[in-house]
């Protein structure tokens, strides 16, 4: 659950905010004072922050700006004023909105920051503390990935449009981000707008921007992403997911570097790079009429196309690693520990395809420096459907029928098997166990006491059955 961060000292507002955040899904934590949300912030997992515009609001925007690039900051600002708007998103504001505005505005807002997760503002740094790779957080040693890697310092110091294609998961938004960060143009913002989740009638006011009054709720003037990313580069995902109305006024954009912003017929010139991205097939979408051809060939000057993971398994050790060490450290009881991967276990994830791609390996190893207690990740702590690859390799999956064993005894083994790794899992801890088991601690205290298991058999998990266990 994204976890939002509200600074405000002001206790009745600061609970007003608290309350509407909270009742859209997100979790909140307050911080009365900047010395607060910095400390909150140092300690990780913030999604975005919401802040005033009073003196010291300004101060703490300046800070996030400079020391947490990652985090988008959204200013609500008590005061309607079209100076300061422009005044926030310059210094680096993910958005500015003010107190008069509806919750559904403030709501939408946030959604989009936390969708944009990682904005890079106008002012700043190019060097992220976290990642002084060229590549940022694109790690890589297959041939593929070193393919996509020179074309990635080839382009980036051109202005050339940019399509990136690839499945879904398989790091396209990070190679939009090394582009532009390896590009003239990384000391200015990049601006990712996911145009696949913004509903049609919005994305283009998102984009470009609306006058006070060009629809019911436009209460103010408001610039668009574009004008955002004057100087810089505007990172355009899921393109294949825009209208057709849209894809005309962005061909224009494309052809004329100028766009109105909606409710006006000034047009405004912005010096932009474009770089977009899809998963879906565009020469098929053009066939089927819903992708404009002419725009598709105006993007697809510069193709990269990011080969899922399946074809380049040989990047997954050194994406473990990498995972494993980023993961790992995520939460501060966990930084000093590192998980390893056991031999097996290590077989197993380069056997299986993995549809999702990166995201689902990502995820997989949070999912698993969070829930196995140990150091080693054996193979029985993965998750079924990655090891579901591997039925039938008698090394992984004994069948109890192979042992020799009749059914009750294969039942009572399972059960045996199940205990056992369950009380491995939480270091024997019998109350967690039980709780990981959904079984009653006694009940689980007599299973034990039956079953005469002792710690020194947990070596027999090793050569079990595979657990249904999470
Ligand atoms: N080569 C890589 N090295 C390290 N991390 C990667 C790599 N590729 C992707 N990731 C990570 O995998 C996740 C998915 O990457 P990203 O969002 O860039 O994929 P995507 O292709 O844009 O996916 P989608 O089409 O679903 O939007 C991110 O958390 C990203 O950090
Ligand atoms: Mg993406």
């Amino acid at each position: 659950m994204p976890r939002i961060l509200v600074i405000e000292s002001e206790a009745k507002i600061a609970d007003h905010y608290g309350k509407l955040i909270q009742d859209h899904g997100y979790e909140v934590e307050i911080a009365q004072s900047n010395s607060m949300a910095l400390k909150l912030m140092s300690e990780g997992c913030i999604d975005a922050v919401m802040t005033n515009y009073s003196v010291a609001g300004k101060r703490l925007l300046d800070m996030v700006v400079s020391d947490y690039r990652e985090i988008p900051c959204i200013i609500v600002s008590s005061k309607d004023s079209i100076r300061d708007s422009v005044d926030a998103i310059k210094r680096g504001a993910f958005d500015f909105l003010t107190r008069n505005d509806s919750n559904k505005d403030i709501i939408g807002s946030l959604h989009n920051a936390v969708e944009n997760r990682n904005y890079a503002g106008p002012k700043r740094r190019r060097s992220d503390k976290m990642n002084p790779n060229k590549f940022g957080e694109l790690v890589g040693e297959s041939a593929a990935m070193q393919a996509v890697f020179r074309t990635i310092e080839k382009v980036a110091n051109t202005d050339s449009t940019v399509l990136i294609t690839g499945e879904s998961g398989t790091g396209k938004e990070l190679v939009a981000r090394a582009i532009h960060n390896n590009s003239d143009r990384r000391d200015k913002p990049l601006v990712v707008i996911n145009c696949g989740a913004i509903p049609g009638e919005l994305l283009e006011s998102e984009l470009f921007g609306h006058e006070k009054g060009a629809f019911t709720g436009a209460h103010r003037t408001r610039i668009g992403r574009f004008e955002m990313a004057d100087g810089g580069t505007i990172f355009l995902d899921e393109i294949g997911d825009m209208s057709p109305d849209l894809q005309v006024k962005l061909l224009r954009v494309l052809q004329e570097q100028s766009f109105e912003r909606v409710g006006s017929t000034k047009p405004m010139k912005v010096n932009v790079r474009i770089i977009a991205a899809t998963n879906q097939n565009l020469q098929k979408s053009i066939e089927e009429g819903t992708f404009r051809e002419d725009l598709y060939y105006r993007l697809n000057v510069i193709p990269i196309h990011v080969p899922p993971l399946r074809e380049r398994k040989s990047d997954i050790p050194l994406l473990k690693d990498w995972f494993l060490k980023r993961l790992g450290g995520r939460r501060r009881q966990d930084r000093k520990r590192m998980k390893v991967f056991s031999d097996k276990a290590l077989e197993v994830l380069m056997r299986y395809d993995w549809p999702g791609n990166i995201r689902e390996f990502e995820n997989m190893i949070e999912r698993l420096t969070v829930l196995v207690e140990g150091d080693v990740i054996e193979v029985e702590d993965l998750p079924e459907r990655i090891r579901g690859s591997n039925i039938g390799e008698k090394a992984i999956t004994p069948s109890p029928l192979q042992n020799g064993m009749g059914f009750n005894e294969a039942v009572e083994q399972f059960q045996k098997d199940l205990i056992l790794q369950a009380l491995k899992q939480t270091n024997w801890v019998k109350a967690k166990a039980a709780d990981l088991l959904k079984m009653n601690r006694t009940t689980l205290v007599e299973k034990i006491k039956k079953m005469q298991l002792e710690p020194f058999e947990r070596v027999r998990t090793e050569e079990g059955f595979p657990n249904p266990l999470p």
